[in-house]
């Protein structure tokens, strides 16, 4: 097992904390694999082709993923869904896509309203030729309508646009289909009376899967599978009452002839919500304890899934609910959160994790066209904010580097005694290759104090094998936690006009004997050799 050495000395200027953290050499046999693309994004369906285009590519958006797909060696996977997947009809007759989208009110604590119906035809799913080549894309149809016409002709018109010569050509793939967002939340929502079951839901998705799996000739055998489940956090009962993933498995989701052909179950997670106005602190979402509470209380829930042999991925998943908090889910500080999210996800179980991407929201990653009014309260702008990545896209971008290319890579949480640092190690099937390190304690605007540093020495554990003695050491450089921007990663800025790489690379080779000084509010990755 892995073991934490606390030395506590008191250097001159600042009170600096050491720690050993213990390194096992060879990857232990708990650590489980971890594949690219480890982060995905799951974008709102109602405003898919200001994302990705619609009569030539959005060039932005384009390279942002580009980036991820040379570091990962595959591109980040894509789903198209959310709430506005349970809004969207179907018209053949359309020829611009969408059309007769309609928009609640703009509000201050929403600025950027999901669509309240969205009618699209086949132009829109066309325009999924416009991502990157070899993109895996799952496809939201809707089942809150309970309107069967409505995810049929979806349904078909996706078969059309991927049997399209373009979308062939660019080697895009169907991976999956989801019926239906969010249908625990169906009662609230007024989709469905307030006596809804997972029993019911099981029903209908067997219903329904059934139509769509004969319209588009997915079984158990063919490269396009389903979905299941997608239901909200919040209002998860993690037990097998209630809505849950174990709930539904209980129900005979994967019963059917059509349940046989799920290959995931999806759950979507939010840490907090900024429906009603109320934001957290950044301190808290960085924090190395909530991330862990937030995450781990889908342990049941993904213990459940992995038992029936399914994967199991966040299909939807950011900082704050209802688009994000100010001040945090856009803050430089939330990229620290993403990446510990992310990785201390691979520790429980969970393939993959798709933040959730909207136009205008605070907590993107991406916004990936000019910006007419705040995102922060839907005031008008001066002038437009062109497109531009946020601070959680770094994470991307780490994590991206951290798990790198390789196709047998194992990552384990390292065991560090301490609330503010969390650190992983990453093995090319056993032999460490890196780890990364963060420092989640928030260093803001506001802090007046010098800023503190921990250090780190490596105590390698593992007799029979030689301990690297030096390493590269690559930074994300923040400035303050309270940020939106001027982050940089090994001493370059992604926040460029065309979302491509800028600057040269600033990275060290140091001696493992001297240990590593990390700040509050940064992340450091290493890479032994
Ligand atoms: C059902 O869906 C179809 C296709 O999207 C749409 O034309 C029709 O109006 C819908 N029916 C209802 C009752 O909403
Ligand atoms: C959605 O918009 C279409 C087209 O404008 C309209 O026919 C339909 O009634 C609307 N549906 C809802 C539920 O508002
Ligand atoms: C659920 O509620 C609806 C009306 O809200 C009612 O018609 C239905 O009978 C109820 N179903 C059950 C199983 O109680
Ligand atoms: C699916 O449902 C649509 C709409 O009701 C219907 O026209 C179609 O025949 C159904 N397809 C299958 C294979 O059941
Ligand atoms: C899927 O493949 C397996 C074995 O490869 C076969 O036994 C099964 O009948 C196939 N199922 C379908 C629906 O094609
Ligand atoms: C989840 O994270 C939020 C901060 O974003 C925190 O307020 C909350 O207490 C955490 N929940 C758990 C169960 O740890
Ligand atoms: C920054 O200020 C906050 C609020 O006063 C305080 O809780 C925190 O410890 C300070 N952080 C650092 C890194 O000094």
């Amino acid at each position: 097992m892995l073991f934490i050495i606390l030395a506590y000395t008191l250097l001159s200027s600042n009170l600096v904390l050491g720690l050993t953290v213990h390194i096992p050499l060879v990857a232990p046999s708990i650590a489980p694999i971890v594949k690219p693309p480890l982060v995905s994004f799951s974008i709102e369906q109602d405003r898919w082709t200001d994302w990705v285009g619609t009569t030539s590519r959005n060039q932005f958006f384009f390279n942002t993923l580009n980036n991820l797909n040379h570091i990962s060696g595959v591109p980040s996977r894509i789903r198209i869904g959310a709430n506005s997947e349970d809004h969207t009809n179907f018209n053949p007759g359309l020829q611009v896509n969408p059309k007769h989208t309609i928009f609640p009110a703009i509000t201050t604590t929403v600025p950027y309203p999901e669509a309240s119906n969205i009618t699209v035809g086949d132009s829109y799913y066309e325009s999924t030729k416009f991502l990157p080549p070899n993109t895996r894309v799952t496809w939201g149809l809707n089942l809150g309508q309970n309107n069967i016409t409505a995810a049929f002709l979806e349904a078909k018109s996706i078969v059309k646009a991927f049997s399209s010569p373009a979308i062939k050509r660019a080697g895009i793939i169907l991976d999956s289909i989801e019926i239906g967002n969010e249908a625990n939340l169906y009662p609230n929502n007024g989709a469905r009376p307030q006596n809804y079951t997972t029993a019911q839901y099981v029903g209908e998705w067997t219903a329904f899967a059934t139509n769509i799996s004969a319209t588009m000739g997915i079984t158990a055998n063919s490269t396009t599978k389903f979905w299941g489940v997608a239901f909200a956090g919040a209002g998860s009962s993690h037990s097998i009452t209630g809505f849950s993933p174990q709930a539904a498995i209980n129900e005979g989701l994967l019963l059917s002839e059509t349940g046989s052909a799920i290959s995931t179950i999806s759950q979507h997670h939010y840490s907090g919500s900024f429906c009603t106005g109320s934001e957290g602190l950044l301190q808290d979402l960085m924090s190395k304890p909530t991330i862990r509470g937030n995450l781990s209380a889908y342990s049941p829930d993904i213990a459940a899934v992995r038992e029936t042999g399914l994967e199991y991925v966040f299909g939807e998943t950011n900082s704050y609910s209802c688009h994000g908090a100010p001040g945090v889910s856009n803050s430089a500080g939330a990229a620290l959160w993403a990446l510990d999210y992310v990785l201390f996800a691979t520790q429980i179980g969970i393939s993959r994790v798709f933040f959730h991407e909207g136009i205008g929201y605070k907590y993107n990653l991406i916004q990936p066209i000019a910006l007419t009014r705040s995102i922060l309260d839907g005031s008008s702008l001066p002038a437009p904010i062109p497109a531009h990545i946020q601070p959680q896209y770094y994470a991307a971008i780490v994590a991206a580097e951290a798990v790198g290319k390789g196709r047998d890579m194992h990552a384990v949480e390292l065991a560090i005694d301490d609330s503010r640092i969390s650190g992983y190690a990453f093995y090319d099937r056993t032999r460490l290759v890196r780890t990364i390190f963060i420092n989640s304690e928030a260093f803001l605007k506001s802090n007046a104090t010098a800023r503190r540093s921990i250090h780190l020495d490596m105590g390698f554990t593992g007799n029979d094998i030689v301990a690297p003695t030096m390493f590269t050491t690559k930074r994300l450089i923040i400035e303050h936690a309270d940020d939106t921007s001027g982050l940089t990663w090994g001493g370059q800025t992604y926040e460029t006009n065309d979302g491509k790489v800028s600057g040269a690379l600033v990275a060290s080779n140091d001696n493992v004997a001297n240990g590593l000084d990390i700040q509050a509010t940064e992340a450091v990755l290493l890479t032994f050799h």
